[in-house]
């Protein structure tokens, strides 16, 4: 499905939605800085509202972050994260996801991973059951097996007929927005922080290759004493410039989180040489004080805010 249908849907199904014309200025929230939520493009809205409610049921920031990228990973609508994930080259869904929390600086992640539906809840396994931070191919999916996740066949039958008919037209190139990824990022009253990334990369992706998604410090990065930041577009263009970990240093020095963002984005245009539209590179971001933020260079990327007073889809920077 693509974005715009997607965003429809969602913005049908809301009964309060404001759509901001920016999010640059986004002020503090007054008093506590949470709870607070934010994700990438329109499936991010279901997923921050889950994030809420669970956070609500008295789960932690971490677990919140998990339940909510949950829902985008379950959905099989969602054709770039979990279930129904556009699979690689080989036909194969391979998915990489990563969730860190900021209470102590841990992280789990897992790459390459098949025949598991969540990722990022094998990710935080690694995190809280290994001494390590991150598994991945066989061996995520072999760990996946031993901590008794249930398996299931990711590559749905309009996957499958896709995939084939890219085949057919000898591996023609995809065109732009067919990935797309899920960063959520949450700060509760407490200010403790949490994040996590999950997707399916790149559509139609050499066998094992492996974004920036799973990647600390690519896809996301979260810093307890500072914010969060959250990417999705083309992973070989974020990972190769830390951009999460960048956007939160940005945050240390005193940028708000969307200049951080816009920051990110204009130093890889310096660093590649291009212009930001020939990028396709998307940040979300907040900091400690309950400041949200997002930029990217897809005119077709929106985020979701999910607080206790509303839930909005949001248009960020666009930088071109
Ligand atoms: N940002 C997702 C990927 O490039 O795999």
């Amino acid at each position: 499905m693509n974005v715009n249908r997607r965003l429809f849907g969602i913005l049908s199904s809301l009964t309060s939605v404001a759509v901001a014309q920016s999010a640059r200025g986004a002020m503090p929230i007054e008093g506590t800085a949470g709870p607070l939520f934010i994700a990438t493009w329109p499936f991010g809205l279901p997923a921050c509202k889950q994030s809420l409610v669970s956070l609500k049921a008295g789960g932690s920031v971490l677990d919140a972050v998990e339940q909510g990228i949950r829902v985008a990973e379950a959905d099989t609508e969602v054709d770039s994260v979990g279930v129904g994930g556009i699979p690689n080259a080989n036909g194969v869904v391979q998915l990489d996801a990563c969730i860190m929390d900021g209470t102590n600086q841990k992280a789990g992640a897992v790459a390459a991973l098949e025949d598991y539906p969540h990722p990022i809840s094998v990710a935080r396994k690694v995190m809280e059951r290994t001494k390590h931070v991150f598994v991945v191919g066989q061996g995520a999916k072999d760990f996946a097996a031993q901590q008794g996740f249930e398996k299931q066949d990711l590559l749905t039958p309009q996957q499958r007929e896709k995939w084939k008919q890219w085949l057919k037209e000898n591996g023609k190139e995809v065109p732009k927005g067919s990935h797309d990824t899920i960063s959520l990022l949450g700060i509760d009253a407490e200010r403790r922080i949490a994040g996590g990334c999950s997707t399916s990369g790149l559509a139609y992706k050499l066998h094992g290759r492996v974004g920036d998604s799973p990647l600390i410090g690519g896809g996301l990065y979260v810093d307890g004493e500072v914010g969060a930041a959250g990417a999705t577009g083309i992973g070989e263009n974020i990972l190769r410039y830390c951009g999460t970990f960048l956007i939160c240093e940005l945050m240390r020095q005193g940028k708000t989180p969307t200049e951080a963002c816009i920051g990110a984005i204009e130093r890889i245009a310096r660093g590649d040489r291009k212009k930001p539209a020939d990028l396709s590179v998307n940040f979300v971001a907040l900091d400690k004080q309950g400041r949200w933020g997002a930029a990217g260079t897809d005119e077709s990327f929106v985020a979701a805010v999910v607080t206790n007073q509303e839930a909005k889809i949001i248009k960020p920077e666009i930088v071109r």
